[in-house]
């Protein structure tokens, strides 16, 4: 099949090279001509495991092509995805300029008919826009041209990617017309083995779906989150807690890991965007709200636990492990590690940090800065600190030399943000150890 991807992103390239590996001829467009230029060097412009195979590949075997050329784009494909930004706006709701824009274009271009799908996260009603949108420019230009549209919204992780979009959990499709479904299904077939994943719609449920799985999930961490501050009170541990409620089917084990706050592309931007679209009709989402509050507030708690244990921060050096939103992607987005560094700088601390991927990401987010030191061990974080904090739970932290550590640390403080450690163990070390929710040993 004839694809084209309008935006080269995270979901829109990892689709477009999913595509073409399943043997269809996919065209990605991008408006940003460095962009387009990296990717037909073969190079992913972000940290994605397997994405550079793909596009080699794909691109050998004349399956993939990138290009800035709309016009060619839509020519291309009978079948056109719109994977573009849908940004945050002041107010928490997700900006539609650009997934209109592209909807614009299909009309502007297209001579046959068309396919319109969004793959982007987008609100319940974008689907109406987009083809409202289309219409416009298609009745402007006195063409009478018949298209669909369709909502296929992406679920995939960062940092596993290639393999959620090559095995998907399901393939949520939204639409009215039963010739869009169609061609939906053959495109979906290589992805369909064993049993049928594909779970036909209408357009809203669709897009309420994609915000529904986000928002579920987020609400399980801000639940947990919560309960752990708790059991810290009474006197449990979260960790027994968690084994004991995972085994419920109807709760399951995943996703139920307290830690110090989601972050990413993805929730915190879903959470604001489903409340503000429950307010535009009147239905104040209070879950929401508070799945919110509690995430800002366990960003928080790293800090001020340190800040207590140290009696203020000010001229102290503290050790990050972890700068990444979460192990596997060098996506800063959010990432709770941004919230620690900027309340120690705030306060007058030095950060020393170290993540195995996302250190030029961090340059880039925040320059060249005395209080800023990168460095290029998990070991060499740790000379002179004052404390570590340990942020992200990349695999290489997860049984480091403690007796080394210690003695490159001026103070022995560990602040685990994701509970990798045994608390009784970091006693016996000589550490001051606290985790999230774990009882202290
Ligand atoms: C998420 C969804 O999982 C994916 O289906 C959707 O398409 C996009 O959003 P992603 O943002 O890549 O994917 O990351 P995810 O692995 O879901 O983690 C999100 C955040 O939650 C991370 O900061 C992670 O550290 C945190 N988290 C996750 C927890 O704090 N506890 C957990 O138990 C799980």
């Amino acid at each position: 099949m004839n694809v084209t991807v309008f935006g080269s992103g995270y979901v829109g390239l990892v689709t477009a090279a999913c595509l073409a590996d399943a043997g269809n001829h996919v065209v990605c467009i991008d408006v940003d001509p460095e962009r387009v230029r990296v990717l037909q060097e073969g190079h992913c412009p972000f940290y994605e495991p397997g994405v550079d195979e793909l596009l080699v590949r794909n691109a050998r075997a004349g399956r993939l092509r990138f290009s800035t050329d709309a016009a060619l784009g839509v020519a291309h494909g009978e079948l056109i995805f719109i994977a573009v930004g849908t940004p945050p706006q002041e107010d928490g709701s997700a900006d539609l300029q650009y997934v209109l824009q592209v909807a614009r274009s299909v009309g502007e271009h297209m001579s046959d008919y068309r396919v319109i799908c969004t793959k982007s996260t987008v609100p319940v009603g974008t689907g109406r826009k987009v083809r409202a949108a289309l219409a416009e420019v298609l009745a402007a230009r006195g063409a009478r041209i018949d298209f669909d549209v369709v909502s296929n919204p992406e679920f995939l992780k960062e940092g596993a990617a290639v393999a959620d979009c090559m095995r998907p959990d399901r393939i949520i499709v939204g639409t009215d017309s039963p010739r869009a479904l169609e061609l939906m299904r053959t495109l979906y077939a290589p992805f369909n083995r064993n049993h049928d994943r594909l779970m036909a719609m209408d357009i809203e449920s669709a897009e309420l779906t994609k915000y529904a799985a986000n928002a579920m999930l987020a609400t399980r961490i801000s639940f947990m989150n919560e309960l752990a501050l708790l059991a810290e009170k009474v006197g449990a541990d979260i960790e027994s807690v968690r084994r004991g409620i995972g085994s419920d089917p109807r709760i399951g084990f995943h996703f139920l890991y307290a830690g110090c706050g989601y972050g990413g592309s993805c929730f915190p931007k879903d959470v604001k965007a489903l409340q503000r679209s429950g307010d535009e009709v009147g239905l104040p989402l209070g879950v929401l709200s508070a799945v919110e509050a509690a995430n800002e507030r366990q960003k928080q708690l790293l800090f001020a636990r340190i800040d207590a244990h140290l009696g203020g921060v000010a001229g102290k050096t503290i050790a990050l492990w972890g700068l990444a939103f979460k192990p596997n992607t060098d996506d800063m987005r959010e990432a709770p590690s941004r919230t620690l560094m900027e309340a120690i700088w705030a306060a007058g601390g030095t950060v020393r940090a170290y993540d195995p991927i996302a250190m030029d990401a961090t340059r880039r987010l925040y320059g060249e800065r005395a209080d800023l030191v990168l460095v290029d061990s998990a070991e060499a974080a740790c000379d002179g600190a004052d404390a570590l904090a340990l942020v992200t739970e990349w695999k290489q932290f997860r049984s480091p030399d403690f007796d080394l550590i210690k003695t490159r640390m001026r103070h022995p403080a560990i602040f685990d943000g994701r509970n990798l450690y045994d608390p009784a163990q970091m006693v016996r070390l000589g550490f001051h150890y606290q985790a999230i929710g774990r009882r202290a040993a």
